[in-house]
């Protein structure tokens, strides 16, 4: 086919059918392939098998290196391989064939790699009614994002579940408090917009007041047993969060379905019921808990003392519900990593239970560290509250707009009003999102706009800046994307230069980076790739001239192959940017 594979998958076969051909008796062949460090004498990829095989048979690596080779089918891709010092084996890719799998954009697109289709359920974002949505669950509806536009861009089937907190005590003293401030609530809609200092209000009167206390457990036991009059008063409090929280994604062009909670409620009971006639709960001082396995040193709470049910009990219901019923073949779980030994047990009983079946479906915890400040302390406001996330949000687009000011893009003639306010919020959102994306999720990460907005190494201002630049060289030879299509059918792009073919490589891996991050689902990989492309641009573009101009501007000669190569880099680049949530603007 035409379209771009992964280099790796390929060699991996090809060397795995060299080396069972060279030695029958290994069973399970060492087969290891790497990219080749940068200088182009090593060649563009290396297989290192040479030496674990020359363990097994107590002989010189060189010469095993050699029956492999005499063994390895011949491919398209593969230029010529050679043995170098103990026993690598260096492989140069063949340039046309380089050639025909980049021109294959021009034509089709960048076209993912072929996986087998599965669908997905990724948990995300999951936030907690009436509470401020922190930068915690920022993180996880970045991250969650992101990964799920890379799954969906690999054609799976992907559903992106909000597992909201909308259900639990804290709605007994919400709409106890609701029923005493606002007593026309089931007919007019109260004009509550802060609901967090409603919570406040709430949970101070819960903390002095005895009566109240006590009406507010009474409130809890009639919204579960769904009393009309309370289920209309929790609503009317889940819909003021609701619309918070979507302020939020609209701004981050984020997408999500709703199922908090609440949704599994009857699932509870009836998992709840199951698991106690398994055998499966256990008494312990009135409460029912649930033991994993020996992984896991702490048990589930599956139903309190007072038979009140849990985090831990619905989580329950909703992995059987996403595995069970709607027969679900991964499900992801983006949360902070926090909760990591809550999942280990939540997978441990599952199994155990029954309900995940590890040959059949894949689970994944994707966890993340803690946002800090500056001061290297928990992200707060200098009066120790939670930073609000529309307080953040607009604080990014100020700083925005003073970096493009500084860079003088305020002036007219250089962007109009319009095109500034996008490039403003592309700026603003796109470094936010950047910033979390390309640290390794697993560590805390320190919240800095200046460090974001920097325009020098790897932040979302150099890339947008660069994409701009790299996208406005075929546009000042007047190339559409139309022109565009019809050049790349008579020419083809240049890999003949040296820093041509480095560039090319590394476009080539594209297929690659996008599988090494579906196996380990860490984003940070593909802000490397992008930003190693950047980078490789400017240099193939420091030496190799696309546009000739003379000294009065006009184009006096243009260099065909390499516009191409400058397009089709843009257009692998703009597929990264999607994934990572960056909106790249015409002009900035
Ligand atoms: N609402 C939870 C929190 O804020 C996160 C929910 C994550 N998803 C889940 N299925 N437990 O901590």
């Amino acid at each position: 086919s035409s379209k771009m594979e992964s280099i790796t998958d390929i060699l991996h076969q090809l060397f795995h059918t060299a080396i069972c051909a060279a030695f029958p008796d290994i069973t399970d062949p060492p087969v290891v392939i790497a990219v080749a460090a940068s200088n182009p004498k090593f060649g563009d990829y290396q297989c290192n098998s040479a030496m674990p095989i020359a363990n097994i048979y107590k002989q010189s690596a060189r010469n095993l290196a050699q029956k492999i080779l005499d063994n390895l089918p011949s491919h398209p891709m593969v230029e010529k391989c050679e043995i170098a010092g103990p026993g690598f084996i260096n492989i140069f890719l063949n340039r046309d064939y380089a050639v025909k799998k980049l021109q294959a954009i021009f034509q089709n697109g960048v076209q993912p790699p072929t996986v087998e289709r599965k669908k997905i359920i990724i948990d995300f974002s999951s936030p907690n009614i009436a509470k401020e949505m922190h930068v915690g669950h920022l993180r996880s509806t970045i991250i969650g994002e992101t990964i799920a536009r890379l799954l969906e861009f690999l054609n799976f089937e992907v559903h992106r579940i909000n597992h909201i907190g909308d259900w639990g005590t804290q709605f007994g003293m919400l709409i106890a408090h609701l029923q005493d401030r606002f007593p026309d609530h089931l007919e007019k809609m109260p004009p509550i917009s802060d609901l967090q200092s409603f919570y406040k209000e709430a949970k101070e009167r819960f903390d002095e007041d005895e009566e109240f206390k006590k009406r507010a457990y009474d409130s809890v036991v009639k919204l579960q047993s769904f009393e009309p009059k309370h289920i209309k008063a929790w609503k009317l409090i889940c819909d003021v969060s609701r619309k918070e929280f979507q302020k939020i994604y609209d701004r981050l062009d984020i997408t999500l379905k709703e199922r908090g909670e609440s949704f599994y409620q009857t699932r509870t009971e009836k998992i709840v019921k199951e698991l106690e006639e398994a055998g499966f709960l256990e008494n312990d001082d009135g409460r029912k808990i649930m033991w994993g396995d020996e992984s896991t040193t702490v048990p589930f709470t599956i139903v309190k003392s007072d038979g009140g049910f849990t985090y831990d009990s619905s989580d329950m219901a909703a992995i059987k519900h996403r595995l069970q019923e709607e027969k679900a073949d991964w499900v992801i779980y983006v949360v902070d990593s926090g909760q990591a030994t809550h999942f280990q047990i939540l997978f441990a009983c599952a199994k155990k239970a029954g309900i995940l079946d590890p040959k059949k479906h894949r689970v994944d915890f994707v966890g993340f560290g803690v946002v800090l400040g500056e001061d290297k302390k928990k992200f707060k406001t200098r009066s120790g509250d939670s930073i609000r996330l529309v307080d953040l949000l607009d604080k990014g687009l100020e700083k925005a707009l003073d970096k493009l000011k500084e860079k003088g893009r305020d002036k007219v003639r250089v962007l109009t009003p319009d095109e500034l306010k996008r490039a403003q919020e592309s700026v603003a959102y796109g470094c936010i999102k950047y910033a979390d994306l390309s640290h390794n999720r697993n560590h805390e990460y320190i919240f800095s706009f200046d460090k974001m907005l920097e325009d020098k190494g790897n932040t979302a201002v150099y890339l947008l800046y660069a994409f701009t630049r790299i996208r406005s060289i075929a546009r000042t030879a007047n190339f559409t994307p139309e022109k565009i299509k019809e050049l790349s059918k008579k020419e083809n792009i240049s890999l003949e230069h040296e820093k041509e073919w480095k560039l090319g490589k590394v476009l080539l891996r594209f297929p690659d980076e996008i599988l090494k991050t579906l196996n380990d689902l860490y984003p940070h990989h593909i802000c490397e790739y992008v930003y190693e492309i950047a980078t490789t641009f400017t240099e193939f573009y420091d030496s190799c001239y696309c546009v000739e101009k003379d000294s009065s501007g006009d184009i006096v000669k243009v260099n065909y192959g390499r516009i191409l190569l400058a397009e089709a880099t843009a257009m692998i680049m703009e597929k990264c940017f999607h994934i990572l949530g960056l909106k790249p603007v015409e002009k900035m």
